[in-house]
């Protein structure tokens, strides 16, 4: 993927700055989206220190001004984008009757408007030239609702649903379109943030989850990058329209 261009968004911390740092080491240039501008700078200088270039665009993928703006950004600095992961999302856990509209709405701003906005940015381009690859990341929870996780298991059903219909429209003009939907991974703030929130809900911990992993450990970040190299490359290419699971073996 020598001199390709990918914008990896939420790529400041966690799953999306092994991502980055993954395709750079694959030969591509990143653009680092994320609402934390230190975490950001921190990505790109290490996406630098492997030899290729970055550029950060600091931005809210709930809103479509930070997107259009950070997607006009990177096309400048970086030029034409090849390949566009949608990974920034978050997790609000909390019991059905609970959930607030604001918990609602903020999961479904981040992990579904921010893919819908950028994908909405980036294609066109991507099918002027004909050429194009995008991930999105929906979860193990996008193919099989747990309790306590109504707006995010919502939330990564319509991530697939979503891929699954841009594939369609734009297959024949040079575009691949998939998801990925990763298990438990440790390793990142979000795993933090939902362990601590489990606890307080009662709800099973994460060494008691990961003794149903087949393969017998959780996931860790790399895991899943190297799944969206392949898809972003062009070993992937006769691949549109998926999801693939990748969980140690945890759903089938
Ligand atoms: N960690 C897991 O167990 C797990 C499992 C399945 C799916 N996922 C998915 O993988 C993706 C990454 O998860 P992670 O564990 O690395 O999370 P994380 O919280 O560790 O990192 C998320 C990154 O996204 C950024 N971000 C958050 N909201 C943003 C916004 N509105 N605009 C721009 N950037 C924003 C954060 O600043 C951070 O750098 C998410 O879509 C998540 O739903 C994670």
């Amino acid at each position: 993927m020598q001199g390709r261009v990918a914008v990896v968004t939420g790529s400041g911390g966690g799953i999306g700055r092994a991502i980055a740092l993954r395709l750079a080491c694959e030969g591509c240039d990143i653009g680092v989206f994320d609402i934390n501008e230190a975490a950001a700078r921190a990505t790109a200088d290490l996406v630098r220190a492997l030899g290729r270039n970055a550029a950060v665009a600091v931005g809210n993928v709930a809103q479509r001004e930070d997107v259009s703006r950070g997607a006009e950004y990177f096309g400048q600095t970086l030029g034409p984008i090849n390949i566009l992961v949608n990974n920034a999302g978050i997790l609000r856990t909390a019991p059905f009757l609970e959930t607030t509209d604001a918990q609602w709405r903020e999961t479904f701003g981040v992990n579904l408007d921010g893919t819908f906005y950028f994908c909405q940015a980036i294609l066109p381009g991507m099918i002027e030239r004909r050429r194009g690859a995008v991930v999105n990341m929906s979860s193990w929870v996008g193919k099989k609702g747990v309790p306590n996780h109504a707006a995010y298991s919502a939330s990564k059903f319509a991530v697939i649903g979503l891929t699954q219909s841009i594939a369609g429209e734009v297959a024949g003009l040079g575009v691949r379109v998939n998801a990925v939907c990763p298990g438990i991974i440790v390793d990142t703030q979000m795993r933090v943030d939902a362990e601590m929130s489990n606890q307080r809900q009662g709800l099973p911990d994460v060494t008691e989850r990961v003794r149903a992993i087949p393969l017998g450990r959780p996931g860790v970040p790399d895991d899943i990058a190297r799944v969206v190299a392949f898809l972003a490359s062009d070993e992937a290419d006769y691949m549109t329209g998926q999801a693939i699971n990748i969980t140690g073996g945890l759903w089938t």
